[in-house]
């Protein structure tokens, strides 16, 4: 009888301990993995610039950030080029799949965007060309995604960062939503760190929470204490990105708060005075 009570005590004990554990968690965000949150130029100075193009990074690097993003795809003769969309349809004056134009054909057409009421009108540039631009004064943040379906652009990838002996000097993060893409990446390059993406919607916490990656990279929309606490204690950093332009800054504000290690921002200068607070 009285191990019986001893025994419920103690199972109490434990459970109000659970409790309090998962109850704190829920309240209480985790340190940052990092010292100081990046912020990540989302396809360069978006906001002020045709995304993805020599002058969008130049405003970013201008500005400071930690890192310049950007999306590769690749022509129908192996070239990287600084382009999110599988078409060209969007962002230039062109239409059509970047594989099917060949890089002297691609050139041909022109990013156009209107900011502050003018026209703006710049060439598609090539990865090379941007690190040509900035060499070892910016750190690259370059997204993978595969072509047609195949796993084409890692090789000629890593070759030319090598080239430039970037990776050797910390200046490269390699992020993609394909794991098969981040897989060959680790092979032909594993000193290279590496983000785990998640499209909106389909955050998977126990992938996310399992796999070999250090950083994990979330739409805004899906994030919440419990997810940014559960990975950070896992030792992984957590980059946001922020689908929504409409509720980009209230966003920020948002996971500011639950300790995010990164931003993949499309409002450099807002992201910039979020963090400051840090600092006053
Ligand atoms: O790379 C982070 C973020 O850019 C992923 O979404 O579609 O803008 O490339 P997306
Ligand atoms: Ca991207």
């Amino acid at each position: 009888m009285l191990n019986k009570g001893i025994n419920l005590l103690l199972v109490s004990s434990m459970l109000l301990a659970g409790s309090y554990i998962v109850g704190k968690s829920e309240i209480e965000p985790e340190p940052a993995i990092v010292d100081s949150p990046k912020v990540i130029a989302h396809r360069g100075a978006n906001d002020r610039f045709n995304e993805s193009t020599i002058t969008a990074y130049k405003i970013a690097a201008k500005d400071d950030v930690d890192a310049l993003e950007i999306d590769l795809r690749m022509t129908a003769d192996g070239v990287l080029i600084a382009m999110h969309d599988e078409t060209i349809d969007r962002t230039t004056n062109g239409r059509g799949s970047v594989s099917d134009y060949s890089l002297e054909e691609i050139k041909e057409f022109q990013t156009v965007g209107t900011f502050d009421q003018k026209r703006i009108i710049e060439e598609i540039p090539t990865l090379r060309e941007i690190i040509e631009t900035f060499k070892n004064t910016e750190h690259y943040y370059i997204e993978t995604r595969l072509v047609n379906g195949e796993l084409l652009m890692e090789e000629p990838l890593i070759e030319g960062l090598l080239e430039y002996d970037l990776i050797s000097q910390n200046l490269v993060t390699i992020q993609s939503f394909s794991e098969e893409s981040l897989t060959k990446i680790q092979a032909l390059a594993p000193e290279v760190p590496l983000t785990l993406l998640f499209g909106k919607g389909k955050f998977d916490l126990k992938k996310a929470k399992t796999s070999d990656y250090p950083i994990i990279g979330i739409e805004a929309s899906d994030i919440t204490l419990r997810i940014v606490n559960e990975l950070h204690r896992q030792g992984k950093e957590i980059h946001v990105f922020f689908n929504d332009r409409s509720t980009e800054r209230e966003e920020q504000r948002r996971v500011y708060d639950l300790n995010v290690d990164g931003y993949f921002t499309n409002d450099i200068r807002f992201t910039q005075d979020l963090l400051k607070q840090d600092n006053d």
